[in-house]
């Protein structure tokens, strides 16, 4: 009998054959009784019984239980050293459980194996959090010892569905005939509406690469260059505000097509999600997917990503506030603003503290206030503001919101801005808290028609919506000039309920309309010479009709894994401060490599 304990690494160095294993952790089953196996892993836990030692071995695939008893005294006593996170190898015969210990829960609870030999490969420090307690440990903690993190059959699980995904989609795209080409990383800027990540040159002193915010100008030019139907698993760089599904690096899958009209675009990546969610929902989706209007989902639905599994609409009732004696709906009204409500189940009991505390919701996107009415199971309406309204009055705006008895219907009287954001958060708050949300629903939809343009009063200037790239629908041309804030683009985003999980548009093939566009911008010939000069440049000579989209791969592994976060499916993600905890990531440089930069000075902190 072979025993390799304490001195484990000393004997392992010349018997590289020992790292062999038969079978996983994962695939013990009752017609492997009476098998010799090897298997290798982690100490998941341990059960000392004093005459016989169980272990449960974790490896990526799943869990056995491998038996040490008295019958090898020697072996057991080495055995019962070995803590949690050890990482053994172990070879024995594979016997069934007694009926009584047969596991149900467990793919492998029939069978266990019993201990021949074993071998330790390496043993483990004292782990800062129990392995069993992952949901205790709180996250900056799991990011700090990542590796240990990753070792969760959860972690392991989603980064499988993640790396499934790419794969199928790979198969979609391949299948109709895309190539993948690869763009560079150190380039120059492309505006998708965040900050860059600069990096400096060395050679060139005082210039800066930056890092693609995502791979539009290449694509774009990889059509112009002939390379027609290109896809890429591209990795983005956005320095932007972070939340739970944005990560300051990313990864899309991006597209890029000439010679295809907006319609067969949605249509190849409708394609793409009716496979992918075939294989990881076992769901059939229909096709095609509904599309809206992206001015009816703001006003509907309050915002451009709309959750449409439930049913609240927003609707506008500004022509009947301004009927009411109401100060606060007719001074907002009067300021160039608007009233909009909803009508929502499930509130009538609500006590005056709870209408507060729903206000203060409203107050997080900039709202004054919350005006509420309730209708009682009778149809009076309920509220300290009813005074200022007449009773017809109140039907309308009651049959406007579609309230019914045992609603209260909520207002806000703002900027149009600030209503959308208010009421579309008021809404998502309702439809959670009164199980109108079905989260085994998936829901699809298109946003389409967008303003090319939105107004930045702080900067008081047109910016885009989408990208600079983007083209106007062509029966917008006129407005463009005239009223650019009517304009409509050629885009289309992809929503899954309420999530933006793609977007893209037609964009300009012609340079003349580039040009405008870019004037309409404020973006002057010199600036747009010096940021976008190669490819204004490069539609000069041939450019084909063209048009594309991304689709954000981590927000959708998010979805189809049913994860809360984006770092839940992202191996090495960032905080909410953009810091990788493990590696201390950003961190300083030394002074050599700032001097060879030309890089004078760095301010900390501030
Ligand atoms: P857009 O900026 O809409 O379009 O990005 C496409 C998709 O990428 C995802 N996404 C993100 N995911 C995680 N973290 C982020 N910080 C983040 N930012 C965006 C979203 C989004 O829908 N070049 C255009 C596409 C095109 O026109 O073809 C673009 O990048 O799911
Ligand atoms: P007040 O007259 O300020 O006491 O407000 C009466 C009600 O109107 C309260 O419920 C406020 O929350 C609400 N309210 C105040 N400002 C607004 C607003 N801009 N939009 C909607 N409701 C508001």
């Amino acid at each position: 009998m072979k025993i390799h304990g304490r001195d484990a690494r000393a004997t392992f160095a010349g018997k590289r054959d020992a790292m062999k294993r038969t079978h996983t952790c994962g695939e013990m089953r009752k017609e492997h009784e009476g098998q010799a196996v090897t298997l290798a892993g982690w100490v998941q836990n341990y059960r000392d019984h004093g005459s016989l030692l169980f272990i449960d071995l974790r490896d990526r695939f799943g869990l056995t239980q491998v038996v040490f008893d008295t019958d090898r005294p020697e072996m057991l006593k080495l055995a019962q050293e070995v803590r949690c996170e050890w990482v053994l190898q172990i070879t024995g015969k594979v016997r069934p459980r007694p009926d009584a210990m047969v596991n149900l829960k467990m793919a492998t609870g029939a069978t266990e194996v019993y201990v021949d030999t074993f071998h330790v490969f390496s043993r483990s420090a004292p782990l800062p959090f129990e392995t069993d307690e992952y949901a205790k440990v709180n996250e900056e903690t799991r990011l700090r010892y990542r590796y240990l993190d990753l070792r969760r059959p959860q972690m392991q699980r989603n980064l499988e569905v993640r790396h499934r995904v790419i794969h199928a989609i790979r198969g979609v795209m391949n299948d109709a005939g895309f190539l993948d080409i690869e763009t560079p990383i150190l380039a120059k800027s492309t505006p998708e509406g965040a900050r860059d990540y600069l990096v400096p040159s060395r050679i060139q002193h005082g210039c800066y690469y930056a890092l693609p915010q995502s791979p539009q100008l290449f694509k774009q030019i990889l059509m112009i260059g002939g390379c027609d139907r290109y896809y890429q698993i591209a990795r983005c760089f956005r320095d932007e505000d972070l939340r739970s599904d944005r990560q300051p690096e990313f990864t899309q899958l991006d597209v890029e097509a000439s010679f295809l009209s907006a319609d067969q675009i949605m249509d190849i990546m409708e394609g793409l999600f009716v496979v992918v969610f075939a294989d990881f929902k076992k769901m059939s989706i229909q096709k095609p997917f509904p599309r809206m209007q992206w001015r009816v989902a703001m006003l509907k639905y309050g915002k451009d990503a709309p959750d449409t599994r439930f049913e609240m609409f927003i609707a506008d009732i500004t022509d009947l506030a301004e009927k009411s004696g109401f100060n606060v709906f007719k001074g907002a009204i009067k300021n160039g603003g608007m009233v909009r409500g909803l009508a929502s189940p499930g509130c009538i009991d609500y006590s005056r503290k709870d209408m507060d505390d729903l206000t203060e919701e409203a107050k997080i996107h900039g709202a004054k206030g919350l005006a509420w009415i309730k209708i009682d199971n009778e149809g009076k309406y309920v509220s300290p503001i009813v005074k200022f309204f007449q009773n017809n009055l109140l039907d309308e705006i009651k049959d406007r919101l579609g309230a019914k008895p045992g609603d209260t219907m909520m207002f806000l009287a703002d900027q149009e801005p600030v209503v959308c954001a208010g009421l579309a958060h008021i809404r998502l708050l309702m439809g959670r808290r009164h199980g109108l949300i079905d989260d085994s629903k998936f829901s699809f939809v298109w946003i389409i028609d967008p303003p090319l343009v939105e107004w930045d009063a702080e900067g008081k200037r047109w910016t885009s919506l989408h990208h600079p790239f983007t083209s106007i629908r062509l029966q917008d041309r006129e407005l463009l000039k005239s009223d650019p804030g009517k304009a409509l683009a050629q885009a289309y985003d992809i929503v899954l309920n309420g999530t933006e999980v793609g977007g893209g548009s037609i964009r300009i093939h012609d340079p003349e309309l580039q040009r405008e566009t870019f004037g309409v911008l404020g973006i002057g010939k010199k600036e747009a010479q010096e940021k976008f000069g190669f490819l204004l440049d490069a539609l000069e000579y041939g450019a084909p009709p063209h048009g594309g989209i991304a689709l954000g791969l981590d927000r959708l592994a998010m979805i189809l894994t049913g994860s809360d976060s984006i770092r839940d499916v992202i191996a090495f993600p960032k905080t909410q401060k953009a810091v990788d905890l493990m590696s201390d990531a950003p961190s300083d440089v030394s002074p050599e490599q700032l001097r060879e930069l030309s890089i004078k000075t760095a301010i900390k902190g501030s």
